[in-house]
């Protein structure tokens, strides 16, 4: 383990060269794979490191590539990336407050600076959840009862449209209910609930115990349900609202855009996933739940094996050991500030606006869509198959270009992108486009 400071000087400077690398335009997808090397049975050193890691990076997707407009996987700020060495190398532990002693204080801090910014009130309480689906998963245990309330699932109901995460039809899996406890509600051409079908579900399910999904950022089309009419519907008939902002929650620090987060204040729980669009590593989000209490109740848990009689961030949710996640997040938002996040989103959102008026003067694509957030799915005017289409895109990745995924929505495959690097430009959509044109000709 003994690090002296001569080879750490040298390692950083490999680490530089690296780090510069990850960070410069590159192709989004490698087209081959470099050979693995055999694990030794004794280790090859320190000094192995710099050809390892350029291994490992040559393997790798690029997420921070400006090519790389496919899915809604953040490169971290390199702000971020820096800082969660030091997290890693620290590996404090969120479970005991022995064991994070700042990083405690500073989740704390950011649950509240949350709960304050989203306008969701004094009572709410918060901790944070090892990635998306965890969060959801916690948030609808607490919204079955939690630990305060086992079992007795029949009654559940949970209601979401065809465009819902698949992490929260899991989620109702593993907290037993069966598949048709979770009810499709009608939905528009991205999959945004429409209330009054909403509005007639409850009514026709009054016995039961319902709890409504609304989502702040599909996945597939980055769409926003209407959270302000949901809510109002979900409090009318006495149902429990979840908020899915795993997404779109990092508005909360754009004013060009809050408009998007409106209603956001009538949701009982509402996950946030700043491991997307603010910018940090995987896997960094949160759940917060109205009433402390029933925070207390449904989440929390004895601790015995440290009995200091300390407030351990550990005590809630459904995990043991935590990562830190909490601190990279903060040095981040330290750096960047939180207009600096702001801006990032605000001008991701800007600039697909502008995508899609490119797709609607294209002559070879159409966007399937207007963009509520900054994803724009398309497709090409002349309707293609689902072969035609797996063809272009496997030519498209092999050009190692601007680089899109591909998506089925309602049975159909589509060109997804999803526009969430600072340094993509204008440039670089109208290239994609160039790059897309000639292989949607050459497809019959
Ligand atoms: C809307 C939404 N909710 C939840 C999740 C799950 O997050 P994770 O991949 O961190 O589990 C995702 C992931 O893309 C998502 O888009």
């Amino acid at each position: 383990m003994k690090l002296s400071k001569e080879v750490a000087r040298l390692l950083t400077e490999s680490l530089c060269d690296q780090v510069t690398e990850i960070y410069a335009p590159a192709s989004p997808i490698p087209a081959n794979l470099p050979a693995l090397p055999g694990l030794p049975d004794q280790g090859r050193g320190y000094e192995s490191l710099p050809e390892l890691w350029s291994l490992v990076v040559a393997g790798s997707s690029r997420l921070a590539s400006p090519l790389m407009m496919g899915h809604m996987d953040t490169a971290p700020h390199p702000i971020a990336a820096l800082s969660d060495a030091v997290v890693s190398a620290l590996n404090n532990n969120l479970l005991f407050r022995e064991l994070s002693p700042i990083a405690s204080q500073i989740e704390e801090e950011l649950v509240t600076l949350f709960i304050e910014r989203l306008g969701l009130g004094e009572d709410w309480a918060g901790t944070f959840a090892s990635g998306g689906s965890l969060a959801n998963l916690t948030a609808l245990f607490a919204a079955c009862g939690g630990f305060a309330k086992p079992g007795g699932r029949e009654r559940v109901r949970v209601y979401v449209t065809d465009s819902i995460h698949a992490s929260v039809k899991k989620s109702a899996a593993v907290l037993g209910m069966t598949p048709s406890q979770v009810i499709i509600v009608a939905s528009d051409e991205t999959g945004r609930m429409h209330p009054d079908a909403l509005d007639e579900c409850l009514s026709d399910n009054r016995n039961c115990q319902n709890i409504v999904v609304g989502v702040l950022g599909s996945t597939i089309h980055g769409a926003v349900d209407p959270l302000d009419e949901l809510g109002a519907i979900a409090s009318k008939h006495g149902a429990w609202f979840h908020v899915d902002a795993i997404y779109g929650g990092a508005l909360v620090f754009s004013s060009r855009n809050r408009q998007f987060l409106k209603g956001i204040d009538r949701a009982d729980s509402v996950v946030l996933g700043p491991q997307k669009w603010m910018y940090v590593p995987r896997l960094s989000a949160l759940v917060l739940i109205k009433g402390r209490d029933l925070f207390d109740r449904s989440l929390g848990v004895d601790l015995p094996y440290s009995a200091t009689g300390e407030a351990h961030r550990g005590k809630w949710g459904l995990q043991g050991s935590r990562r830190a996640d909490a601190v990279t997040l903060w040095l981040t938002l330290q750096a960047v500030g939180l207009n600096g996040i702001a801006e990032m989103g605000d001008n991701g959102i800007a600039l697909t606006r502008e995508f899609y008026d490119l797709l609607q003067a294209d002559d070879t694509f159409q966007p399937t869509h207007a963009p509520d957030l900054n994803l724009q799915c398309f497709k090409p005017r002349r309707g293609l198959g689902d072969e035609a289409m797996s063809k272009i895109h496997r030519a498209l990745t092999e050009a190692g270009g601007p680089w899109v995924s591909l998506s089925r929505w309602r049975g159909e495959l589509l060109f997804r992108s999803v526009l969430l690097s600072p340094d993509i430009g204008a440039g670089d959509l109208q290239a994609l486009l160039k790059s897309l044109a000639p292989l949607v000709a050459q497809v019959h």
